[in-house]
């Protein structure tokens, strides 16, 4: 129409297209006309125009901006191996418009995890979607060396005192667990043993909140997890999806319920803080004795920063939500996962038992003593499950930093030739792959064979060799001496400064955990069907559905 009128009616419009299709019509070729010749610019820009040989090569792709989304949010551990077969171990590929290089390999790995804060950041890769969830002035919304100080804060309450407690906890609430759950209830107590099923995902997400609660959130988030607690996690978690991470502000309900939801969790926490004082300020009036808390509210409260400052209470409620979303979904997803591969292998499920009647069980079968912290290190089955677990399904697949210097990559890990050498540019994000390191068929045997005995010494597979080379060069980032681990193959727990401090506790809470279900339950999978395949939809690696897994009371 705007042509019609401004230059009136040619012989060449009377009887085209424009003259006789209406608005939207035009409208929608229009618009289709654009995005295709953007297709074929972006097409052609990849194959004709010559590339600056500095940077990293680029993954081929048809879809501007969108670029290899599809491909990565699918399968990225497929795709990571695919690029790697073209490009080698460093490459670059276009995620909604952002410039994504990984770099896979011992060599890759080092690079991002030991990289220097000041050239590659966390903070800048997480905050947008971390701190609408966390809160303020915690993790990645505060200088780097706050968090390093934070780390430190929170493993003082980490410490083999506070698992001893907990190991007992885990299993009472474990114990509890199976006897009453409504999903077990039932076959549990039914006097014929008979078979029943649950859902290994919803089930084991319930028990980890349930135990961590218990320990290191502490005795009043437990006694409060009720309808209201769990719609706000179910809220704030709802905010910590991939979308978040793509997308930090968007106009949609979920982003409004996220904020509302870390507002009333800040204020839940910061109450207990406020009723600890005061509880603690009446019994010295008193001269009655507080109960002592082994949680880390606990311990983050006797806490300073360097410069004496003590942590704020909304700091402490802050870091108290952080862990609790950093802890739920690893942990869950990883007891889920490990005890399926149980279920699925009955040698193994036989072997777990063994070794718990060896060392725990009662004279003429009249059950099992407790488990004892200080046990842990002498149930090698125990451990490995756990650790083949995290090694085939490392929770977290992706570990993102953003460049904020040009950063030269080593030529010992990719060069364009000889005497040059690639180049990151500043603004793009790097990628380390737990996943890809973990399955790597360079360095682990029939890398997708779940197989625990390869971590027992004399096993099959590499994992012995690497539980020495996970506690060789040690450094402290300013959080206690650490293993560097950033050139190791096995790195669910990540490595060096962002290393995980939660690795010690989650060894506690699925140990206890795995080693109750064994005790009490006879695991199979429903016929027919295997370990199920890997969900890389969500944030952290989950089975897909169905994951049901059989179950009857042990003799
Ligand atoms: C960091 C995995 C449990 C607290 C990390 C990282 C990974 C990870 C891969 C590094 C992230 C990065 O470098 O960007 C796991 C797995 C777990 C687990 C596999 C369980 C199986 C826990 C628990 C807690 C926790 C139970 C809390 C008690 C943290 C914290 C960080 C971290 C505070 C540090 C973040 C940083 O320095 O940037 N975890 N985690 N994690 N995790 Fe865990």
């Amino acid at each position: 129409p705007w042509v019609t009128s401004t230059f009136g009616k040619t012989a060449y419009l009377q009887n085209s297209f424009l003259d006789k299709a209406p608005t939207w019509a035009i409208i929608l070729v229009g618009f289709f006309g654009v995005q295709l010749l953007a297709v074929v610019v972006n097409v052609l820009r990849q194959l004709i125009l010559p590339r600056d040989p500095n940077l990293p090569p680029e993954v081929f792709h048809v879809l501007p901006i969108i670029g290899s989304a599809i491909q990565y949010g699918d399968d990225p551990i497929n795709f990571f191996f695919k690029c790697r077969e073209k490009y080698g171990d460093v490459f670059t590929f276009v995620l909604l418009g952002r410039k994504i290089t990984v770099a896979l390999g011992p060599k890759g790995s080092d690079m991002i995890l030991g990289g220097k804060p000041n050239v590659v950041s966390a903070e800048e890769a997480y905050t947008h979607l971390t701190t609408p969830v966390f809160g303020k002035k915690v993790v990645y919304d505060c200088p780097n060396d706050s968090l390093m100080q934070q780390k430190k804060f929170v493993k003082f309450g980490l410490n083999t005192e506070n698992f001893r407690v907990y190991m007992g906890m885990i299993e009472e609430e474990t114990y509890q667990f199976i006897s009453t759950d409504s999903a077990f209830v039932d076959t549990f107590n039914a006097p014929d043993r008979a078979w029943g099923s649950f859902n290994a995902v919803k089930s084991f997400a319930e028990l980890t909140i349930l135990t961590a609660s218990r320990t290191l959130q502490g005795s009043e988030v437990r006694s409060k997890l009720d309808k209201t607690f769990a719609q706000r996690y179910n809220d704030l978690d709802g905010g910590f999806k991939p979308i978040n991470f793509l997308f930090p502000s968007l106009p949609l309900p979920s982003y409004r319920r996220r904020d509302k939801a870390q507002q009333a969790m800040s204020r839940f926490y910061q109450d207990i803080i406020q009723r600890r004082r005061q509880r603690a300020l009446g019994a010295s009036d008193d001269n009655e004795d507080v109960e002592v808390e082994h949680d880390i509210l606990a311990a983050l409260d006797q806490q300073k920063y360097r410069d004496g400052r003590s942590l704020s209470d909304e700091e402490m409620a802050h870091i108290m939500i952080a862990l609790l979303m950093a802890g739920q979904h690893t942990s869950s997803a990883t007891s889920a996962w490990t005890l399926l591969h149980i279920a699925d292998n009955v040698a193994v499920q036989q072997g777990l038992y063994e070794e718990q009647v060896k060392h725990f069980g009662l004279p003429g079968g009249k059950g099992f003593k407790p488990m004892e912290y200080e046990d842990l290190k002498d149930l090698p089955l125990l451990d490995a499950v756990i650790r083949e677990t995290l090694r085939i399904h490392p929770p977290i697949h992706s570990i993102f930093r953003k460049v904020l210097q040009d950063l030269p990559v080593p030529q010992s890990l990719a060069a364009p030739s000889e005497s040059g050498a690639f180049v990151i540019p500043k603004g793009h994000f790097v990628l380390a792959s737990p996943s890809v390191a973990g399955m790597d068929p360079n360095i682990w045997q029939n890398p997708t064979e779940w197989d625990p005995y390869r971590w027992v010494s004399g096993g099959s597979g590499a994992g012995a060799a690497f539980k020495d080379e996970i506690s060789g060069e040690k450094v402290d980032y300013g959080f206690g001496m650490i293993s560097k681990g950033t050139e190791s193959p096995y790195q669910p727990f990540g490595a060096g400064r962002h290393r995980c401090i939660g690795e010690s506790f989650a060894y506690v809470q699925l140990g206890s955990i795995i080693a109750t279900v064994i005790r009490n339950l006879e695991m199979r999978l429903p016929a027919g069907r295997g370990v199920p395949p890997q969900n890389y939809h969500t944030m952290i690696v989950m089975p897909k559905s169905p994951c049901d897994i059989e179950f009857r009371r042990r003799a």
